[in-house]
């Protein structure tokens, strides 16, 4: 099985990855390809597969294997405030601004997307961060936090808001005992947390528009460094459009946005990536 790459050319791959594309609807022609053959391996394991178009031939009997593939595709290591400067930078740099503006213009509604919420610590790290921020006046606030994903898996469990105690460890005390209870042998994210956030199917490669307009400040964190360049241009374009002016974009540590996006962005922190739409 190891040795299935190698049995197999890139010409392989591609027509595999097009049969992915046409019959199961999922788009991971322009992912980084070696993330892609790594983690192929695994599905041809799990399946019996020992080539690339015996797997194709399994996917045409087997149409569920489609999601079983995007989902081992997709890498949903994520964690609750996971870089810590970046959300240290958002509260400190975006939230004043855009919550000044708001009040400023008489409006009480804040709209946000997490576009790629693994499972949901990225998008419930948001809410605790507004609720943190707004502290009393977070009731005053009808906030509306968009989470959308393409791995099923992973936005089920997010739903639950369910998470083991290594996984809210590095959590301060104080976050987890206000946000967070004790459910067993694991933490539950509270109720007022989990209703800011609503979880929904959404594939950021597709040419389609994304449900969420006028979003105030968009996540696009830890996704684009599996995509190819083109694609990676895509992707956040579409992001961008979801945006309202002002609007804001939030990237994180790891991303580099492409050069054609830098003119329509003005640079807010050089590191934690953030930007607000010009
Ligand atoms: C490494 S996690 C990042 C999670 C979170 N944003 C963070 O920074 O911790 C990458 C996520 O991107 C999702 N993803 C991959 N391709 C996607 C696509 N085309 N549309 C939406 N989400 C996608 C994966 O399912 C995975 O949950």
């Amino acid at each position: 099985m190891g040795n299935a790459s190698s049995k197999n050319n890139g010409k392989a791959l591609g027509l595999l990855l097009e049969k992915v594309y046409r019959g199961g609807g999922y788009d991971f022609r322009d992912y980084k390809r070696g993330t892609v053959t790594r983690r192929l391996q695994r599905r041809l394991y799990a399946t019996g597969a020992t080539s690339y178009e015996e797997y194709t031939h399994f996917l045409e009997s087997h149409p569920e294997e489609y999601k079983n593939l995007a989902d081992d595709l997709t890498i949903k290591v994520s964690g609750f405030f996971r870089s810590s400067q970046t959300f240290q930078q958002v509260a400190r740099l975006v939230l004043p601004r855009l919550v000044a503006h708001k009040i400023k213009r008489g409006e009480r509604s804040l709209s946000l997307w997490s576009a790629a919420c693994a499972r949901g610590e990225e998008p419930y790290s948001i809410a605790i961060m507004l609720a943190d921020f707004l502290g009393s006046q977070l009731a005053e606030f009808d906030i509306s936090i968009h989470a959308s994903d393409i791995n099923r898996q992973a936005l089920a469990e997010a739903e639950a808001g369910i998470y083991l105690p290594k996984e809210v460890e590095s959590l301060p005390p104080p976050t987890l005992a206000n946000h967070f209870s004790r459910n067993g042998e694991g933490y539950t994210v509270n109720s007022n947390i989990r209703h800011m956030v609503s979880f929904s199917y959404f594939d950021l490669t597709l040419a389609t528009p994304p449900p969420f307009t006028a979003i105030d400040c968009a996540f696009c964190c830890n996704i684009l460094i599996y995509l190819q360049r083109q694609l990676q241009e895509k992707v956040l374009n579409l992001v961008y459009d979801s945006l309202t002016t002002p609007g804001y974009l939030v990237l994180g540590e790891v991303e580099t946005p492409p050069d054609t996006l830098r003119s329509r962005l003005e640079c807010i922190n050089a590191k934690a990536k953030i930007y607000k739409k010009v």
